[in-house]
């Protein structure tokens, strides 16, 4: 067992069938969804900081957001996609855990989502979609977030990629770069504190100040 392995043992829990059922979902067709110790950390940090609260950029097929509504009653999440697939069996899911009431999808491109209908009382961002722009994203939605509130950006060492030196295809090399640059430009960011963690896919938490 090697320490990843190890962790994972530890946190291991009995798990609702319907979850399982999703993470099936997501292996069998390569839908990304967060992996387990990244789940742990957000759920966790929900969890402390108790948020009520949270917007989600980057639905998928629901299973983060599911995760988060399920922690307690007074969680409400908003989440945007803009694949239509991705929306329908999100929608299917969501039903199956009778979230309705507590999980509002947004189906747009987060880019073109207009921010200031969303209000700015958010307690929580979580940064889940394409890569290329989390830095827009972050600047685009920070509006939404009450000071103190905390943004969660995911995979910022996409799949350990960005400790390679050379990537034969250019689209990822330039995606890989994209993130090197993130991860500078939220570690300049006065605006925030923002502490990274080797976690998952590697993760950053930020405070608003
Ligand atoms: C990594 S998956 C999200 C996983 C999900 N948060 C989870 O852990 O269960 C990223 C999703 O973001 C969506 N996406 C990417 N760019 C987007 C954008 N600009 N606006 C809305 N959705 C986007 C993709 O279609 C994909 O379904």
């Amino acid at each position: 067992m090697n320490k990843d392995e190890y962790f994972l043992f530890l946190n291991e829990q009995e798990k609702n069938e319907k979850i399982i059922g999703i993470e099936n979902y997501a292996i069998k067709n390569r839908v990304p969804i967060i992996q387990k110790p990244g789940l742990d950390f957000l759920t966790a940090i929900i969890k402390i900081s108790k948020c009520k609260k949270i917007l989600e950029i980057g639905t998928a097929i629901g299973y983060s957001a599911i995760n988060c509504a399920l922690i307690n009653k007074d969680i409400y999440v908003t989440t945007i996609e803009r694949d239509e697939l991705m929306l329908k069996e999100a929608k299917k899911n969501i039903e199956l855990f009778n979230l309705n009431e507590k999980i509002t999808i947004i189906y747009n491109d987060a880019l073109e989502v207009n921010e200031l209908e969303l209000g700015n009382d958010y307690d929580l961002i979580f940064i889940d979609a394409a890569k290329s722009q989390y830095q827009k994203f972050f600047e685009k939605y920070a509006k939404c977030l009450k000071k103190g509130g905390l943004i969660v950006s995911d995979n910022l060492i996409f799949h350990d990629l960005i400790f390679k030196e050379t990537i034969a295809n250019r689209n990822t090399m330039q995606l890989v770069n994209k993130i090197k640059k993130y991860n500078l430009w939220l570690k300049s960011n006065t605006l925030f504190n923002t502490k990274f963690f080797n976690i998952g896919d590697g993760i950053a938490l930020s405070i608003k100040k």
